[in-house]
C-alpha cells in the first residue's frame, strides 16, 4: 500500500495545523509540499501523473480557503487530471485507487443551526464528484475543524489520529450523499 500526501498550503513555514499534520506522518508516507514545488503554478504534469500512478492511496491535504481549497489545488486538478488519462473512455489511470481529502477549516460552525450552515462534507462535493469521474474510491475525509483556534493538546491528538487514519489497511468509503 503506497500512500502519497499532496499538501496544498501556500506557506507551510507559517502553518500551524497542516505543518504539524504532515510532520506527524510516518516516513513510509511520501509528503509533497506542492506550493514549494510549484510556486509559479507551472505544474510538471508528467511528474505528477507518475506520482499518482505509483500510489494506491492519494491524499489531498489543505486548509479550507473560501469554503474550498487554496488555488494551486484547483490548478493541479485542471492540469494533472487530463482527459484520456484520468477520465474519458480511455482514461482509467486512477481507477480503483483511494482518494482521501484532509481539510482543516479554521472555523467550527459547520452545522445547520450554526453560521456556516453546511456540513464540511457537503462543501467537499466537487471533490466527491471528481472522484466519481476519475474512478477513485472517495474515502471518508479527515477533517480538522476549528483549525484557527485549536489548542496544543487537541492538535497533538489530531496529529496522532491522522497518522493512524492514513496507515489503516482499509478506510471507510463515503456514501454518495453522506
Ligand atoms: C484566504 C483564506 C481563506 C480562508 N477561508 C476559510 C473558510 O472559508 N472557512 C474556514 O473555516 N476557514 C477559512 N480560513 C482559515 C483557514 O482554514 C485556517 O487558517 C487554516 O485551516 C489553519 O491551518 P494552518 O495552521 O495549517 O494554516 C481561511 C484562511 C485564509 C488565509
Amino acid at each position: 500500500m503506497k500512500t502519497v500526501v499532496l499538501v496544498f498550503h501556500p506557506d507551510l513555514n507559517t502553518s500551524r495545523v497542516n505543518r504539524a499534520l504532515a510532520a506527524g506522518l510516518p516516513a513510509e508516507i511520501e509528503v509533497r509540499d506542492m506550493y514549494q514545488l510549484y510556486p509559479d503554478f507551472k505544474i510538471d504534469v508528467a511528474q505528477e501523473q507518475a506520482v499518482l500512478a505509483d500510489a494506491d492511496r492519494i491524499v489531498l491535504q489543505f486548509p479550507m480557503y473560501w469554503y474550498s481549497s487554496p488555488a494551486l489545488l484547483k490548478q493541479w486538478e485542471d492540469d494533472v487530471l487530463e482527459y484520456g488519462w484520468a477520465y474519458g473512455s480511455k482514461g482509467d489511470a486512477l481507477h480503483g485507487k483511494e482518494l482521501v481529502i484532509a481539510v482543516s477549516p479554521g472555523a467550527d460552525n459547520y452545522d445547520r443551526d450554526k453560521f456556516a450552515k453546511y456540513h464540511v462534507t457537503e462543501l467537499l462535493r466537487p471533490f466527491q464528484a471528481t472522484s466519481r469521474l476519475i474512478g477513485t474510491k472517495f474515502v471518508k475525509p479527515f477533517i480538522t475543524v476549528g483549525a484557527s483556534t485549536i489548542g496544543k493538546e487537541q492538535l497533538e491528538q489530531q496529529v496522532q489520529a491522522y497518522a493512524t487514519y492514513l496507515t489503516q489497511a482499509t478506510l471507510p468509503v463515503l456514501g454518495d450523499f453522506e
